[in-house]
Order: structure tokens, then C-alpha cells, then sequence
């Protein structure tokens, strides 16, 4: 008898079906992968199964038995978790607060306070067993996307778990800490726990799971095993086209006569994030920021843009030169920065695509006080389709978009004001393959037309893909600047691996 088996699940939203017809089975102790193109339906169908949305139409049945999963509660009495894509945490809270949300917290035996020592405990005893290293004192808000991924992994694992549901569990994660989720998974799976596995990294599904469902516009588009899949049969599945584009063969150019777009100089920053970096990027380059872990990439890239204040250094934009870069000021120089966390910076949720793209230059469409509405509407739309962002108009709430759809926005927002900088921080995170390739295309279109890209991906295959320089940062330092002709994954990976095990026995030795 399987665990978990749904039979023909529906979910409507307004008129749009989300899920049509959707029939999987879960055994215990498998790992099965959902995979699909943005908006397929895969974040719906975890939704629903744990309990935080209703089907529309459909059986769920959990050993056998029918069940209503009425609320994400019900669906943890079952033995369900999950860690949604989007992070649901409170960022005033401390990390060991987060972990006890929604739990009963430890009380006192004779007054109703909580016991705090005792949370703290079982909190750092988790922590070490799992081996996972986060500052659980802090505040949510004072941590890193990653960290919050870390935390919210820890969350899932402190209660007992029968189905364990990952969304998209690595998308800002580096190969160390995916490495990390990876034998947490094998651990679970080894003790019965099944886990649906949600990823747009097909090297991932196909390392991880034994079998594989693909959804295509809601649908089940077939199920393979891990021995009948290979990635053009998925794909095949995944998506109409006959043919997904290939990748464009990427041909070195000289760019050492181009102005100089971008010159950061011996930066540090006051938190201590950044400590000494030096860069360039010149006009039509593109130039990736590779790094393990805490190496302070996107601390970096907030730096230069002004989001962190400096304590040292000067940079230069378009020989404008600034030791106090602030948001305003790098707007008007024509900078983007595409961050991390979209939901946190990139978007306002409530509002929608349309005025998400067009807010940082709504003046572009304003003649005499009123809003030139067509010709926005118009740009607006054609964003959408290049990126092929998937929603009903450009009214739709962004609240109501897919994670990937999401992502897209906020790049097409950047693209809308046509920036001479780009500063991208893990631009193709939670994208489907069709759009990353899309996204890769069109960051190469800008350096060609002549502005400068800088951008940072924890995904090694995509910075020596899509760069024309490496800039390799350790410990809050650019150690090396490498062109990415010739260059392979080892050469980068061994250079960031010699620095780390020279850094600790240089701190021993003090
Ligand atoms: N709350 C909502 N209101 C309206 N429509 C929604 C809502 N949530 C999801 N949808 C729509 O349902 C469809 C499926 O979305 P879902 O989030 O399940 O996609 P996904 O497969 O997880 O995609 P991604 O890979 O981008 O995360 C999309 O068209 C989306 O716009
Ligand atoms: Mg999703």
C-alpha cells in the first residue's frame, strides 16, 4: 500500500485550472521528483497535500486511508512537513524562536513560562547532530538567504517526518551546503521517510530520486525511473516544443580597449563582510563572482550598490567616483542590482507585474502629470513575452505568480530601465532550463549592445558558461581574477578549497 496516494486532483484559481487531473503515488522511503517548466504546478500540488491550500476536485488518501488535510497542522499530525520556496519565517524572531514556531513551546512545570534554556538546548543539539552551522541567536532578518534555507531544513527535521516535501531546497544553496541537504536525504530515506523533491537542476533529480513525475501546464505529463529517464526525455515532457534552445557556443572577444563601466577598489565593508576587493568590468564583459560559502559575494554586490555602508574603498561608476554609493544615486547612474531574495527586495507582492516593472521609472511614462498607460502597457508586454512570464495579464497581483515567474519580473524590471550596470545575484536561481538559457541569452545581448554585467551564482557550470572573467572571492576577499577561456571547474574549485585550508592553518597557528 503506498503512503500517500492522490487520485485525481483538481485546483482552480478564479477560472485558471492550477492542477487538472492529477494522480501520483508516494511509497515510503522513495524519493520521487516533481519537475516542470515555471508555473506547471508543482508548488500548488505541495500546497495542497500539506494542508495551505483546498482542492478543488480529488481523493487524498494517506495509508490507505481517505484524509482531509484542512490545515498545515493537520498535515504535520500526519507526519507531513515541508520547506516551501519561498522561506515563512519572522525576521524578528531569533533563529531558535523560528525553529519552534507552530510547536508547542518547552513550558515550566509550575508557571506557564516557557522554557527558553531548554528550547536553546534541543535547538544547538539538532544543530550539532545535523552538522549544520547557523547563527541560531540572531535574528532572521540579520541572516543570509542560504542560512535561512539551513534554518528552515532544521525546522523540518526536528519533528518526526513521514513525507518530507523540498521546493526548490537548493536554489540558493553552495555545492557544500547542497551537499549537506543531499546526505540529510539519504539519511531520512534510509530511516522510511519518503520525500517529494522539487528542482529545475536536472544533475540533482536525477542523482537523488527513483522515480520522477513531470507536470506540464497542470497536467501529468508521465512518469519515468530514474532507469528510464535521461534529461531530452524529460524535457521532451516538460515542455511543447519539440526543440529547447541550446545553449549559444560562446565566443571570446577582446575587451581590453573598452572603457571601464565598473572600478571597485580595495573595498571593505563595516560589518566586516567584505575586506579587501578589487574589481573591473568593462563595457560588453561579463564578469562572474564565484565563491564557497560566507566568501561575501553578495555582500559585495550589495556594497558597490549601496546597501551596505563602507569602511574603506572607492568605486567607479562610469568615472563617477563614490566612497559612499547610495541606491538613489546608483539608480541614476544607471546600475541594477537583481537581488537574491526577490520576495525581501526585488518585488512589492501586492502590487502588479506591470506596476512592479515599471515603478523605478514611472517618470519615463509620465507626460504633463498623466501616465502615458498604452505605451507602458505595450513595453510592459513585450518584456513578458521574451521573458515568457507566465500569468493571465500584466494585472495579475505578483503574490498570485510562480516562483520562477517571479524571478522573471524582477528581471525583466532591471531590463525595463535600461541600465549601463548590471549587478545580478544568482539570476537564474529557481528558473526553468528553457528561461535560464533565455536569461543567459539575454545578459549577453546587454554586454554586446555595450553596458557591463557583474554577477554572482553559487552554480560554477553557469559562471564558467556565461562569463567572460572569474573574479574568485575567499573570506571577504577577491583573491583572483581568472579568464574564463581554457578555465575548468577544478582549477576554480581547487584555488577556493587551497585558500580555505591555508586560512585555517594561518588561524591556528595564531
Ligand atoms: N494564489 C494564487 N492565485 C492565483 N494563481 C495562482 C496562485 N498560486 C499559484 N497560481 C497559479 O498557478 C499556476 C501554478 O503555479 P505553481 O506555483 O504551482 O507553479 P510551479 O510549478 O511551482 O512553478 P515554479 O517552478 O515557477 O515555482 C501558475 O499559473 C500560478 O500563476
Ligand atoms: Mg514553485
Amino acid at each position: 500500500m503506498p503512503l500517500l496516494s492522490v487520485k485525481q486532483l483538481d485546483k482552480m484559481f478564479g477560472q485558471h485550472y492550477a492542477l487538472k487531473d492529477v494522480s501520483i503515488e508516494i511509497e515510503a522511503g522513495e524519493v520521487h521528483a516533481l519537475v516542470g517548466e515555471n508555473g506547471a504546478g508543482k508548488s500548488t500540488f505541495i500546497k495542497i497535500i500539506t494542508g495551505v491550500y483546498q482542492p478543488t476536485a480529488g481523493q487524498i488518501f494517506w495509508n490507505g486511508q481517505e484524509v482531509q488535510i484542512d490545515s498545515p497542522a493537520a498535515a504535520r499530525q500526519l507526519g507531513i512537513n515541508v520547506i516551501h520556496q519561498e522561506r515563512h519565517l519572522i525576521p524578528s524572531f531569533s533563529g531558535t524562536e523560528n525553529l519552534f514556531l507552530g510547536l508547542p513551546y518547552p513550558r515550566q512545570k509550575w508557571w506557564p513560562g516557557i522554557r527558553w534554556k531548554e528550547m536553546e538546548r534541543r535547538a544547538e543539539q539538532v544543530k550539532a547532530e545535523l552538522g549544520i552551522d547557523i547563527p541560531l541567536h540572531l535574528p532572521v532578518a540579520e541572516m543570509s538567504p542560504p542560512e535561512r534555507t539551513l534554518l528552515e531544513i532544521l525546522r523540518a527535521m526536528l519533528l518526526d517526518c513521514k513525507l518530507l516535501f523540498l521546493d526548490e531546497p537548493t536554489a540558493s544553496l553552495t555545492d557544500q551546503e547542497a551537499e549537506l541537504l543531499f546526505s540529510l536525504i539519504n539519511r531520512l530515506q534510509s530511516q522510511g521517510t519518503a520525500i517529494i523533491y522539487v528542482s529545475h537542476r536536472l544533475d540533482e533529480v536525477f542523482r537523488l530520486s527513483d522515480r520522477i513525475t513531470v507536470l506540464r501546464n497542470g497536467k501529468k505529463a508521465g512518469m519515468l525511473t530514474r532507469a528510464e529517464a535521461n534529461r531530452e526525455r524529460l524535457i521532451r515532457l516538460m515542455t511543447d516544443e519539440e526543440k529547447v534552445a541550446v545553449p549559444q557556443q560562446r565566443q571570446t572577444r577582446e575587451v581590453s580597449q573598452e572603457p571601464i563601466v565598473l572600478d571597485v577598489k580595495d573595498l571593505a565593508t563595516l560589518d566586516g563582510k567584505v575586506k579587501k576587493a578589487s574589481l573591473q568590468v568593462r563595457r560588453r564583459e561579463i564578469v562572474g563572482i564565484f565563491g564557497l560559502a560566507g566568501a561575501g559575494r553578495t555582500e559585495l554586490l550589495e556594497a558597490i550598490y549601496g546597501l551596505r555602508p563602507l569602511k574603506r574603498g572607492v568605486i567607479t561608476v562610469m568615472e563617477r567616483q563614490t566612497s559612499s554609493p547610495t541606491p538613489a544615486q546608483s539608480l541614476k547612474n544607471g546600475v541594477v542590482l537583481i537581488p537574491e531574495d526577490r520576495r525581501g527586495h526585488g518585488l512589492v507582492m501586492n502590487m502588479s507585474i506591470r506596476e512592479n516593472m515599471t515603478l523605478p521609472i514611472l517618470s519615463a511614462y509620465t507626460s504633463s502629470g498623466a501616465i502615458r498607460g498604452k505605451k507602458e502597457r505595450a513595453d510592459v508586454r513585450e518584456q513578458m513575452t521574451s521573458l515568457n512570464v507566465k500569468a493571465t495579464d500584466s494585472e495579475q497581483r505578483v503574490s498570485e505568480l510562480s516562483g520562477g515567474n517571479q524571478q522573471k519580473v524582477v528581471f525583466a524590471k532591471a531590463l525595463m530601465s535600461s541600465p549601463c550596470l548590471f549587478l545580478c545575484d544568482e539570476p537564474t536561481q529557481a528558473v526553468d532550463i528553457m528561461t535560464r538559457n533565455e536569461i543567459h541569452r539575454l545578459l549577453r545581448e546587454q554586454a554586446d549592445a555595450g553596458n557591463g554585467v557583474l554577477f554572482v551564482s553559487s552554480d560554477l557550470p553557469e559562471v564558467l558558461e556565461v562569463a567572460d572573467r572569474v573574479v574568485v572571492m575567499h573570506d571577504g576577499e577577491s583573491i583572483a581574477e581568472l579568464p574564463v577561456a581554457g578555465l575548468g571547474a577544478e582549477d576554480v574549485l581547487q584555488l577556493c578549497y587551497r585558500q580555505r585550508k591555508e586560512g585555517a592553518a594561518s588561524h591556528e597557528a595564531k
